[in-house]
């Protein structure tokens, strides 16, 4: 944050608190003088219902005070006028962050590196590893659930995790890279060929799925599949590459939507998916064990 910031952010505060103590203050004094106990405002509903101005209770004004005074007291001590870091030099990334996270490494980094030396495809399947896959589950639902689903059934742009279908390989060793290193998926935008070639192009991909189209756009569609570079990811059969993270485009599974609108759009503005990387965060063994979780979904 800049000093010019950082200055505004400190004035703006401090002003507000000020101004705080300013009108309780006011409100205080007030009470002494010219507002008598039962002041009648002149206002009034049904007939008969008056409204009174009574001043506010002691006991609740000293409650503002004893508030004004924390808040003055928490930004002295700790981090929240601009750049000013409090008294204490407390962090949320200081010390105190990184001995509780040691703390709980010491606790549970045996518990995950017991099965780092087991294969995936084990741990995914055998009786004796459900405790493994339990925790796997635990790992997805803090870290992955949020894009992939609480069921890792995925949805609009973030795929399925429990098919067979898969945009960048299904065996525990492309798993795991997917996991640890993340993935950037590039459909280039080919809104230059025209919208009628991004039409007839829509509906050879659409019946490439199995659909019943437009037969004669079909035609024309395939010739233009062949010669727009759409074959150099998805293949000369539209069944896609996994290094690419290009999808087969035959299964009539879609990432982005099924409806012809939705394939018009990927192939006019093109797609950029991104799967971050996790290993800096979670480590080799979090990794494995969330590798072993997300192939043994695709098993069973
Ligand atoms: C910010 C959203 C986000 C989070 C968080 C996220 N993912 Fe992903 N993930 C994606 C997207 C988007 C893709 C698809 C990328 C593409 O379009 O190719 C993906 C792809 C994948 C793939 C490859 C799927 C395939 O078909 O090849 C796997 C495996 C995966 N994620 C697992 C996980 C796991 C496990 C976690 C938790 C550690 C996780 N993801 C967290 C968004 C996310
Ligand atoms: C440079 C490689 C590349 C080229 C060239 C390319 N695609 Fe793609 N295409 C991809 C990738 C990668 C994805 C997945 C995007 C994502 O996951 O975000 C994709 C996604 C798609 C999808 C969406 C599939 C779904 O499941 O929703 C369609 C449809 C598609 N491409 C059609 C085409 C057509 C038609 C052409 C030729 C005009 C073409 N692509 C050219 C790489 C390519």
């Amino acid at each position: 944050m800049s000093s010019f910031w950082s200055g505004w952010i400190i004035v703006l505060t401090v002003a507000n608190i000020l101004g705080c103590f300013w009108l309780i203050w006011w409100t205080m004094r007030r009470r002494a003088g010219e507002a008598a106990q039962g002041d009648v405002t002149g206002h009034t509903w049904d007939g008969d219902l008056q409204e009174y101005n009574n001043p506010l209770p002691r006991w609740w004004l000293w409650l503002f005070y004893i508030t004004l005074f924390f808040g003055a007291g928490y930004l002295a001590l700790y981090p929240g006028l601009g750049n000013f870091g409090g008294v204490l030099g407390w962090s949320s990334t200081g010390s105190q962050y990184k001995a509780e996270m040691e703390q709980a490494a010491q606790k549970y980094d045996p518990i995950f590196q017991q099965y780092a030396a087991v294969a995936v495809a084990d741990l995914a399947s055998k009786p004796e590893y459900q405790e493994a896959r339990d925790m796997g589950k635990r790992l997805y639902l803090t870290y992955c659930m949020q894009c992939h689903g609480s069921d890792a059934g995925g949805a609009r742009g973030f795929p399925n995790l429990t098919d067979g279908d898969w945009l960048w390989g299904g065996t525990p060793e492309q798993i795991q890279v997917s996991i640890a290193n993340g993935r950037v998926a590039v459909m280039p935008a080919h809104a230059h060929l025209g919208e009628e070639k991004v039409d007839i192009l829509a509906n050879y991909v659409a019946s490439l799925a199995g659909r019943s189209v437009d037969a004669a756009k079909v035609d024309a569609g395939k010739e233009a599949f062949m010669t727009s570079g759409c074959v150099a990811c998805h293949g000369v059969d539209g069944k896609g590459n996994q290094i690419l993270g290009a999808p087969n485009l035959t299964d009539d599974i879609w990432l982005y939507g099924a409806s012809m609108g939705a394939i018009k759009q990927t192939i006019n503005g093109g797609r950029n998916g991104v799967m971050p990387p996790h290993q800096d965060l979670l480590g080799s063994d979090k990794v494995h064990l969330l590798t072993a979780y997300i192939y043994s979904l695709s098993k069973s």
